[in-house]
């Protein structure tokens, strides 16, 4: 039986360093089964086409992290991507080097930044020398221990979620979802003696620069949830050290607020999240909005039936005391 193919278009990013040559895209156009990864549609166009493609591949089983790419403008396992959906929805498959890290050729990135990022967190255990584990004995945790972490060790840094990540192209000085998430692991892990420095470090380092847009959870191909993890440490960061950063206190004072009277009161909220200086730096801006749109600066009413804002924070309390954060 002769398997159904699928007509379909690729256009591939193509650059080539140390050429004048600015990037481009080229087009490929092959006879596929709809199943087929774009993985396997690219090393194809390499095989028969054009054998200068460059891309980074090894597993082909979701497995390495090596192929992560992005596909129709999402970043994907290439491995782990059939061609059919993508064709169905798009119409054609435009695969370009995953974001936020600079291209070294076609589909390949420099990685630095993403693993600088990853050792600055030091994610390995850092245990008390003055309590050393007796030798050949293993320092054990329960099953309850292990399971705070269970989705972080199925990360496989395919840098998905980095090149997902806004809150990265915005501010370098953002550590990355991967990074966070991989923090959480040791400052949940009940071993690890540096748990009360590791949250008061990351606080001025970058973690309060996360927007909360969760496409990092999209984007990661094993569930780790990147965007929950980093939820988890902001609010043991506010519980080991209290709201500190203008991102911690603004946080607090974005919940407080809406608990308060239901809309949000935005110069409450600027005055509770701002220091005086930066508060004071902040005028002209605040006048230029009250010229403009006064309305934005007045006090909000209650709104009606506010109440039903307090039991829905109750509600979240209560879920969240159930959850049992360390
Ligand atoms: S080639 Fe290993 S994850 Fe795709």
């Amino acid at each position: 039986m002769v398997e159904a193919t699928v007509h379909a278009t690729f256009d591939v990013y193509r650059f080539e360093p140390g050429t004048d040559a600015t990037p481009r895209y080229d087009r490929y156009v092959l006879d596929l089964p709809p199943h087929t990864p774009v993985l396997s549609a690219l090393l194809k166009i390499r095989a028969e086409i054009d054998p200068s493609l460059s891309l980074r591949y090894s597993c082909r089983s979701a497995i390495c992290g090596s192929c992560a790419m992005q596909i129709n403008s999402k970043s994907r396992l290439a491995c782990e991507a059939p061609i059919g959906p993508e064709l169905a929805r798009d119409g054609r498959i435009v695969i370009e080097p995953m974001r936020n890290q600079p291209v070294l050729r076609d589909l390949v990135v420099d990685q630095d930044p993403f693993w600088q990022n990853y050792r600055k967190i030091e994610p390995h255990l850092i245990l008390d020398p003055r309590h050393p584990m007796p030798e050949g004995r293993e320092n054990p945790m329960t099953p309850a221990q292990v399971d705070r972490f269970k989705e972080t060790p199925r990360c496989i840094a395919c840098a998905a979620c980095y090149s997902a990540c806004p809150a990265v192209e915005a501010d370098p000085a953002f550590p990355g979802p991967m990074a966070l998430a991989k923090l959480y692991r040791f400052v949940v892990d009940p071993r690890d003696t540096a748990r009360q420095d590791r949250l008061v470090r990351i606080q001025t380092d970058g973690l309060w620069l996360c927007l909360r847009c969760h496409l990092c959870t999209e984007a990661c191909p094993k569930d780790v949830r990147p965007s929950e993890r980093i939820r988890d440490l902001k609010e043991m960061a506010i519980a080991a050290q209290g709201a500190t950063e203008p991102g911690s206190r603004h946080a607090l004072a974005f919940k407080e607020n809406i608990r308060d009277r239901g809309p949000l009161n935005e110069m409450k909220l600027a005055r509770q999240s701002m220091g005086l200086t930066e508060l004071v730096a902040q005028l002209p801006q605040g006048i230029r909005i009250w010229r403009k749109k006064p309305e934005l600066l007045r006090a909000p009413h209650a709104i009606e039936g506010d109440d039903e804002v307090e039991k829905i924070y109750d509600a979240l309390d209560d879920h969240r005391s159930s959850e049992d954060l360390p």
